[in-house]
């Protein structure tokens, strides 16, 4: 089944055209590579997707409904999540903290619930506390709980990061980066996360520069260049591909 259809997807800032006619199709439930040089238009695609940026030219389609145009928060709530190149957490808060506030990017309360506190909305409280722990355990995070996130290492981080998009309990996943800057066992560790969080449903897009986790970790690759895609296809082709290694890979890895 088709969960995300790109199509035609223009994108100029300026004089320059990030993304150039790029369409491509997500299924679900699969883990799609997005690989390209720096500045290929990667992130701006995934701003595109998320609603941060418009596109000039172009449909996003999500579950069959045409998204460009909605706001940010729509487009979360209709299933959405992401992490940034950058990470984006509420530093001076706890890791608890952040993800429970993870939960408001999809469920709005109504105000009344909140100035009345009525039983239902503290049975909701239980019920979103329990979630953001059994998240935390996914993640591994569980005894970091009471810490500041300005405190965890770089790569438990970038777990708080993906922690947080999954407490707004999304249908498709973009992680930008989610590997870069960790050492190889906390790679190995995250990629091993990605592939479980794709296990519980959850669709992945991903944009990384780490070739070896890319290739063992999508099913299928998807190569743009210069705002164009070049290719699509499994690892195994696009590692192959003279376009591809012309391009991008060199001789990284073959
Ligand atoms: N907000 C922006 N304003 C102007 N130019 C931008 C903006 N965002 C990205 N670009 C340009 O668009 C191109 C694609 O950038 P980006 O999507 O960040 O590439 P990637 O993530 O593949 O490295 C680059 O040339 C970049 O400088
Ligand atoms: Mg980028």
């Amino acid at each position: 089944m088709v969960l995300l259809k790109i199509r035609n997807v223009t994108k100029i800032f300026g004089g320059l055209i990030a993304l150039r006619d790029v369409s491509f199709d997500v299924n679900k439930p699969e883990i799609l590579g997005l690989i390209g040089p720096n500045g290929a238009g990667k992130s701006t695609l995934f701003n595109i997707i998320s609603g941060f940026h418009s596109a000039d030219k172009g449909k996003i389609i999500f579950k069959d409904e045409e998204i460009n145009g909605l706001r940010v928060d729509q487009i979360a709530s209709s299933g959405i999540g992401r992490i940034f190149q950058e990470p984006t957490l509420f530093m001076q808060e706890s890791v608890f903290e952040n993800v429970f506030s993870g939960f408001h990017r999809r469920y709005r309360e109504p105000v009344w619930k909140a100035v009345f506190y009525t039983s239902g909305a503290r049975e909701e409280e239980v019920t979103k506390k329990k979630r953001a722990l059994e998240i935390l355990e996914f993640m591994d995070l569980i005894s970091a709980r009471d810490e500041l996130a300005a405190n965890l290492p770089h790569g438990r981080q970038r777990a708080l990061a993906i922690a947080i998009a999954l407490a707004s309990e999304p249908d498709l996943l973009l992680l930008d980066e989610p590997v870069t800057g960790m050492n190889p066992s906390e790679t190995m560790a995250m990629i091993e996360k990605i592939r479980r969080i794709r296990e519980t449903g959850i669709t992945v897009l991903i944009v990384e520069h780490d070739m070896r986790a890319i290739m063992s970790l999508c099913d299928r690759i998807v190569v743009l260049s210069l705002g164009i895609k070049l290719v699509e296809g499994p690892p195994d082709k696009i590692k192959e591909d003279e376009r591809v290694i012309e391009a991008y890979l060199g001789k990284q890895v073959v």
